[in-house]
Order: structure tokens, then C-alpha cells, then sequence
């Protein structure tokens, strides 16, 4: 027999269900996206592992130099379909709650996460082949979804727009995200018709610098104000600082975009000014913690390793700036500046938020569908993880050790043992998500007669 004891609940189930309560129809509204959040994170697990696997041969090439079609296509595997895909998730799934807001339109959800996922996969295709034609109008379609995904999205933060910090830095990094997008499709678009002046490599940083501060920099930052508070420390408050801090990161990815496009004179002092910004952030967020006695569980070892490779990415970041990106110096740091800031910062940071959010938005979406009701922990698998964060970031530490000392086999180490750690990753994730997909229960549970249940 099964006993069925109330447990508290984690703070990933709670935003949902009070929406229930306090708005009767449009909660339920509310609560309709359930498994749209789980889809764009099995997209993200797929994906991340995919790109982790080829990249033992992609390696040799970023070697050569960053600048060339597998390279973009890698990249773009990497932040479209890993890195996006899961910062969508997880605004979908706590934004209509955080805001108490439902999202105006969950049906075009569906339709936007099925339009993201071809069109990104269509723009990795096309770059792998050099084909830019294929690859601004899968790009288009890109743009198009993201379009999509802020009409959902930014109604919700409008209201809290100035005075929320978490709902302030998401605004921003949607909309910044809609910018970098529009750049990148325009840069694609130009490769046909060639009508933009200025220098290709400074042209394209633009692009890069505008999505990865000011998409996912700034969403990390801001999402991780809101997590922080909601996870770890219950009533610890927020400083007005955060708030400034994300003002400031969005202010200085649009100054330094604007910069590379029209005078890279200023780049080296904007991208000292954007390090500074999110070492506030850390500093932020070190005082909050230092507050506190935590358990040292997955998730924050991840973030600290996050924050360390962060930390490399702002010191190679500002290096590339001093050398510039076509010097022999800058072909070396550019490719392990991508390789910090992609896979040891970004990554680091939400493999280590999935141990958190995963499970409890499948308990959620199991919930919704009056499925047999799972605990967090019968759909975790914990004993993966610690093998998987010492071999993603060895493998990560060995890439951008062998790009800068120009020693291709450490490189390839490096990126098989990244591969290993993201295949075991990817398993174990869509293991979890999957029971958002299927009513079975897992084994564990099946077999265990004495179990707490989600009420
Ligand atoms: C719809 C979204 C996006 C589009 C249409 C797009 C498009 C492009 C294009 C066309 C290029 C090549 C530019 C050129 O050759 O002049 C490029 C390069 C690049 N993009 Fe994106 N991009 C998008 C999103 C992102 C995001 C979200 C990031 C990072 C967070 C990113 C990072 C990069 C990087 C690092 C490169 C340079 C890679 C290299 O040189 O090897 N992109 N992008």
C-alpha cells in the first residue's frame, strides 16, 4: 500500500498553484503552459549533448580560427538551442507566476517553441554547410519566433518594469535579445547582398557581445535574483544595488554593441565596464550568500564553477578586446573566450539551475494532467552528478588551456571529456523530463511503500 503524507512543497510548485487560487479560470489559463517549459528543456538536453558530442570535431577548427562555418554552426548550437532554449524554459515557466500575470496567449506558445526549435536547427544546418542564403531565412523564422515569445512574455514583466529586479532585467534582455537577433540576421542577410560597411570581425562582435550580455548575461543575472531568493536563501532581501547592477550590464552591452559597430576606439574601456558589471553582480550575490549557512549540494558548486570561468571569460574577454580578434594572440583567446564564457560559464550555471527546475516542473505538469503524483527526488537522478561536473569541467578547463597555449591535443582531451560529461548529463535530464511526457511512475517509486507525496 501506498502512504500519502503532505509534504511542504518547493518553491518551484508553489507560484503556479496560488495562481490557481487566486484567479479561478485564468490561473487554470495560467497553469496550461505547464509542459511547455519541459519541451524547450528537452530541446536544451538534446542539444547541449549533441553539440558537446561533435565537438572533438569542431576543435581542430576553432584552432585555426574562430571565424568559419562549423565554428558558427557549433556556436550557434550551443546558444540557440542549449543556452536559449532553456532561458526560455524557465521564464515560461516562472514569469506568468512571478508577475502573477497568465500569458496572453498560450497556444501560440506551442506553435513558437515548434518554430524556435526548426529554425534554429535550420540556422546550425545551414551555417555547417556555408549556405547563407538557407541561413537568414532560417533565421528570419528565428527572429520571427523570439517575436512570438516576447509578445507572451513582456506584457507580464511590463507592470513590474522599474520596480520588480527580476522583472526589470528580463524585459531588458528580451528586448536586447530581439536586437542581437535582428544584427545577426542582418549580418547573414549581408553576406548575400553586401551592403554594410566597417570591418567583418568587428561587425560580428557587435552581434556577439549585444546576445551574450545582453541576452544571456543579463537573464542569468536576473534570473539568478530571483532563484537565489526563492531556493536558497528564503529571507534574505534583495539590494536596491541589483537593480543598478542590471541597468548598468544592459546600458554597457548596448554602448559596447553600438561601439563596435560605429567606433571601436571605445571597446577596450566598454569591455573592462562590462566585466565590472557582473563582477557587482558577484559581489551581490557573494554578500547575499555570505549571510547565510547553505547546503553544498550540485547546484551551487556548478555556479561557483560558473562564476570562477565567468571570471577567466571577463580577463580573455578584455584581452581579445586589447589584441583584437584577426592578430595571431586574438586567434588563439577568441576560441577560448567562447569556450569559457559559453560552456564554463553559461553551462556551468544551468546544468547546475536543471538539478533544481527540472524535477519541479515535471511534478508540476504531472499535477496539471491529474497524472499518479511523483516526489522530486523519485525523478531526480543524483548519484550522475558529481562525475558529471568533474568531467564536463575538466574537459572545459583542458579546451581553454590548449587554445591558448595552441596545443590541439590538449583541446581535443579537453572536448571529449566535455562530451562524456554532456552525454551523461543529457541522459539523466531527459530521464527526469520525461515523466512530464509519460504517466508511468519511476521504478523506485513503484517499489517503495512508504512515499511522500506532492499534495
Ligand atoms: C536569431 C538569433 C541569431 C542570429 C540570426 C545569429 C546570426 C549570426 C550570424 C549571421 C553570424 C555570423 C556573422 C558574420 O559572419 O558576419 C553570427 C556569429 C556569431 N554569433 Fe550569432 N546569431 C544569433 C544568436 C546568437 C546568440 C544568442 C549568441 C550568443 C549568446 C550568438 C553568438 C554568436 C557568436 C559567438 C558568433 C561568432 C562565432 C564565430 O566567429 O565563430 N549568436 N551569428
Amino acid at each position: 500500500m501506498v502512504a500519502t503524507v503532505h509534504r511542504t512543497k518547493t518553491s518551484a510548485e508553489i507560484p503556479d498553484m496560488s495562481e490557481t487560487h487566486r484567479h479561478g479560470a485564468a490561473g487554470r489559463d495560467a497553469l496550461r503552459i505547464g509542459r511547455i517549459p519541459v519541451a524547450l528543456f528537452v530541446v536544451a538536453a538534446i542539444f547541449f549533448a549533441l553539440g558537446l558530442c561533435a565537438l572533438p570535431i569542431v576543435v581542430p577548427y576553432a584552432a585555426d580560427f574562430f571565424y568559419q562555418p562549423i565554428v558558427l554552426a557549433s556556436v550557434h548550437t550551443f546558444t540557440l538551442l542549449w543556452i536559449t532554449a532553456a532561458i526560455m524554459g524557465v521564464m515560461y515557466g516562472y514569469v506568468p507566476a512571478l508577475t502573477r500575470t497568465p500569458i496572453r496567449w498560450p497556444r501560440i506558445a506551442w506553435a513558437q517553441v515548434a518554430l524556435f526549435t526548426v529554425g534554429a536547427a535550420g540556422m546550425v544546418a545551414h551555417f555547417a554547410l556555408g549556405a547563407w542564403v538557407g541561413l537568414w531565412l532560417a533565421a528570419i523564422a528565428v527572429v520571427a519566433s523570439i517575436l512570438m515569445f516576447a509578445a507572451n512574455i513582456l506584457p507580464c514583466l511590463w507592470r513590474g518594469l522599474g520596480r520588480g529586479v527580476a522583472e526589470t532585467g528580463m524585459f531588458m534582455s528580451i528586448c536586447l535579445f530581439i536586437a542581437a537577433a535582428t544584427v545577426g540576421t542582418v549580418l547573414g542577410i549581408d553576406k548575400t547582398y553586401n551592403f554594410l560597411g566597417g570591418d567583418v570581425l568587428t561587425n560580428l562582435s557587435a552581434h556577439v557581445h549585444l546576445a551574450a550580455l545582453g541576452w544571456v548575461a543579463l537573464s542569468i543575472c536576473a534570473v539568478s535574483y530571483r532563484m537565489l531568493p526563492a531556493f536558497i536563501l528564503p529571507s534574505t532581501k534583495l539590494p536596491r544595488s541589483a537593480l543598478w547592477q542590471l541597468y548598468a550590464l544592459a546600458a554597457i552591452a548596448i554602448a559596447l554593441a553600438v561601439s563596435l559597430l560605429l567606433d571601436p576606439g571605445f571597446a577596450i574601456a566598454l569591455a573592462v565596464a562590462a566585466g565590472g558589471a557582473m563582477l557587482w553582480w558577484v559581489a551581490i550575490v557573494a554578500r547575499m550568500m555570505a549571510t547565510r549557512r547553505m547546503p553544498l549540494n550540485w547546484t551551487p558548486r556548478h555556479a561557483l564553477a560558473g562564476i570562477i570561468a565567468m571570471i577567466a571569460a571577463v580577463a580573455l574577454g578584455v584581452a581579445l578586446a586589447a589584441v583584437g580578434g584577426g592578430s595571431a594572440w586574438g586567434a588563439r583567446i577568441a576560441p577560448a573566450y567562447g569556450a569559457a564564457g559559453l560552456l564554463g560559464f553559461f553551462s556551468n550555471f544551468i546544468i547546475g539551475m536543471s538539478y533544481q527546475l527540472f524535477p519541479g516542473f515535471v511534478t508540476r505538469a504531472r499535477q496539471n494532467r491529474g497524472w499518479p503524483p511523483v516526489t522530486i527526488a523519485e525523478i531526480s537522478s543524483a548519484r550522475p552528478r558529481g562525475l558529471v561536473f568533474v568531467i564536463f569541467n575538466a574537459g572545459v578547463v583542458l579546451m581553454v588551456a590548449g587554445f591558448l597555449a595552441g596545443a590541439l591535443i590538449l583541446t581535443q582531451l579537453g572536448a571529449a571529456l566535455a562530451a562524456l560529461g554532456g552525454v551523461i548529463y543529457g541522459a539523466t535530464a531527459l530521464w527526469t523530463l520525461s515523466f512530464a511526457l509519460r504517466r508511468a511512475i519511476p521504478r523506485a517509486a513503484r517499489e517503495s511503500s512508504l512515499r511522500v507525496l506532492p499534495s
